[in-house]
């Protein structure tokens, strides 16, 4: 594990008494990243739709935080107003945000590409928009503040190898990615910056996402590892912060992702991971 020394060695943004803001803090890999930032000395501001869930999150984190270390802010990052409201009470309450965690996310299917439209609309506005709305309404101020700070928006491997299965999910998670990459860029080349974004890709992780499950199953990892991993990879300076999880290896993960850009290159048809003509090419290209 990462050591609290190690990480504010490397990385000012996370300094003793400096601020994170979390959306879909109450919850999984959220509130992980909350209990492990709040260690390392932070102030933790908990956004997330609110009720009793999100008034427990808060309590488990003030127990390592104190009371004055947390502020739960019940926020809909699908409406830019919310947001909005978000940055401006983290700014009043604490005087300063330096991490920015995007995180919030569902993952109920809305199904064909041509039904549903209100549930694909709603999908997108959380899993996507709502990592826009949250970058229009703190990057301005964290960049007025002219402080070192990170911005980490939490994507997804179906973001990059696009399986079948909840596609209005991929396209979302594909935007965020998108969006992410831009958006280090933009702030790379913004004069006097110090800010930088990183795209979280986790594995598979037994949170409330991944319901189904009462216990852990065996491939996943909990949301305590994808945290320890993130921190990690943010010592090192990855932008891509990809997890591997009990079941997928960094190289499996190397070789799908090469397999997807590969149906561009190699003129194969779309998704054809999963096309019964290129069925066998691909476990080959797995084993070799
Ligand atoms: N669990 C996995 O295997 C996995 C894999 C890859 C990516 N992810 C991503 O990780 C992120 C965190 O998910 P998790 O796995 O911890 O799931 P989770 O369900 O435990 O946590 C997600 C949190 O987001 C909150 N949320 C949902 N809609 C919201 C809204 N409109 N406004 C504010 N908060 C909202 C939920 O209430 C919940 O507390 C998500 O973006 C998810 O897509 C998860």
């Amino acid at each position: 594990m990462t050591t609290d020394a190690e990480i504010q060695s490397a990385l000012p943004a996370l300094g003793s008494g400096n601020v994170a803001v979390i959306t879909g803090g109450a919850s999984g890999i959220g509130l992980a990243a909350a209990r492990r930032l709040a260690a390392v000395g932070l102030k933790i501001v908990l956004a997330d739709i609110g009720g009793a869930r999100l008034d427990e999150a808060a309590g488990a984190v003030a127990t390592i935080a104190g009371d004055s270390g947390v502020l739960a802010v019940a926020t809909d990052v699908s409406k830019a107003d919310e947001v909005d409201r978000l940055a401006e009470k983290a700014f009043d309450a604490f005087g300063g945000v330096s991490l920015l965690m995007n995180n919030a996310g569902v993952g109920n299917n809305p199904g064909k590409p041509w039904e549903n439209r209100d549930a694909w609309k709603r999908l997108l506005d959380i899993n996507f928009w709502g990592v826009v709305h949250g970058v229009e309404a703190f990057v301005p101020r964290m960049l007025a503040a002219g402080k070192p700070g990170l911005i980490v928006n939490t994507g997804s491997k179906q973001g990059i190898t696009t399986p079948p299965g909840n596609l209005a999910y991929n396209v979302s998670k594909s935007g965020v990615k998108s969006f992410t990459e831009g958006l280090a860029h933009a702030l790379r080349n913004e004069p006097g910056a110090n800010i930088a974004a990183h795209l979280l890709i986790p594995g598979f992780t037994f949170t409330g996402l991944t319901e189904g499950a009462t216990e852990k199953p065996a491939g996943a990892w909990t949301g305590e590892q994808v945290i320890d991993f993130m921190l990690a990879a943010l010592v090192r300076g990855d932008f891509y912060i990809l997890c591997p999880d009990n079941e997928a290896t960094r190289t499996m993960d190397e070789k799908r992702m090469a397999w997807a850009i590969g149906d561009i290159i190699e003129n194969r048809p779309a998704l054809s991971r999963w096309h019964p003509d290129h069925k066998e090419a691909f476990a080959a290209f797995m084993e070799s």
